[in-house]
């Protein structure tokens, strides 16, 4: 379909409906554009919790839409490609959480916002890269934690907290497949970079790091940093909106193992979303995201915990 006339039907169906639409950083360049709001996990999800419109366009993954809806039990919350998930939420099975979570019954759980409402409902307390040490500083040093489903993450926040955290072994397929070796060789040729990267990396990765941060703390890092070059170690899709911030400063995107096209991390998942997929569910108001009210109640409580601490 033409790019004008989506462009046009998504503005003229979002007024008739008083619709909101939503993006995460990783979003394809055409869907940040027309979004309404733009931001990481946290801000999503408060943007989620007071927005006054009828219908919630979230593009990200299923998980945002999932943690939109539990915010919003009245409100039409529409995902456009029911296939984007997220391999860290994939890969964090309900049963098999329940039986890990018996075997450390004393433990108080804290999990990435990246998981299922299942398993958020399991939860004691929900968190974002944004926030995540100050989730875990919150709770009491006689408490024992377990921390799920980012293992690298967790890793993370057990040097930064020095707390000891039992830890689920979950990966993002895009943060775990950045080169170290490559990542040197690139800062090898520009000496005066700095090096950006998303707690989701593995921990050579971070060690290497002069910044960790959310995608959005990445963002203010960026711009008001004095440096002129950064590598970025995060999913392609922010260079967008870096790029619109700091135009006069040179951006390059950390190299992923495997050579592909971009010689950068793509999510797949956040970019099976486009702009005719956002056209089509806006007109059929479909994919809705639908969550049973006894489950809702449940992963609600950690999450608004959460935002109360946030
Ligand atoms: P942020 O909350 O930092 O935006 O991260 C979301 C995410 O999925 C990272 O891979
Ligand atoms: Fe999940 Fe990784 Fe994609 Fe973020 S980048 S949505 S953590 S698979």
């Amino acid at each position: 379909m033409d790019k004008n006339f989506l462009i046009q039907e998504i503005t003229r169906l979002k007024q008739e409906k008083n619709a909101v639409i939503l993006a995460h950083y990783y979003q394809d360049e055409d869907v940040q554009e027309i979004a309404d709001f733009i931001g990481d996990s946290l801000e999503l999800a408060k943007k989620a919790q007071n927005t006054n419109a009828d219908i919630i366009v979230f593009a990200g993954v299923h998980f945002m839409a999932e943690t939109a809806k539990i915010l919003n039990p009245d409100k039409k919350v529409l995902l456009p490609d029911w296939e984007a998930g997220c391999s860290l939420a994939d890969g964090c099975d309900p049963k098999d959480f329940s039986e890990f979570k018996k075997q450390y019954p004393d433990h108080v759980v804290v999990t990435y916002i990246n998981c299922s409402a299942e398993i958020k409902a399991m939860s004691d307390l929900v968190c974002t890269s944004a926030n995540a040490k100050k989730i875990i500083e919150s709770i009491s040093e006689e408490h024992k934690i377990i921390f799920a489903p980012d293992e690298n993450l967790g890793n993370y926040l057990q040097k930064e907290t020095k707390r000891d955290l039992v830890l689920w072994k979950g990966s993002c397929v895009v943060h775990e497949a950045f080169s170290l070796d490559k990542l040197i060789e690139l800062y090898n040729k520009n000496p005066t970079a700095k090096i950006a990267a998303h707690p989701e990396s593995e921990s050579h990765i971070l060690k290497a790091a002069h910044f960790i941060g959310s995608t959005s703390g990445i963002i203010n890092f960026i711009k008001t940093d004095p440096a002129a070059v950064y590598i970025v170690a995060t999913e392609a899709g922010i260079l967008h909106e870096l790029s619109k911030a700091v135009p006069n400063k040179t951006l390059i995107p950390a190299p992923s193992t495997e050579d592909n096209s971009c010689a950068c991390s793509e999510c797949a998942f956040m970019k099976m979303n486009t702009l005719e997929k956002l056209y089509l569910c806006l007109k059929n108001e479909s994919p809705e995201m639908l969550v049973t009210e006894e489950l809702r109640i449940e992963a609600l409580k950690p999450i608004e915990k959460m935002l109360q601490l946030s």
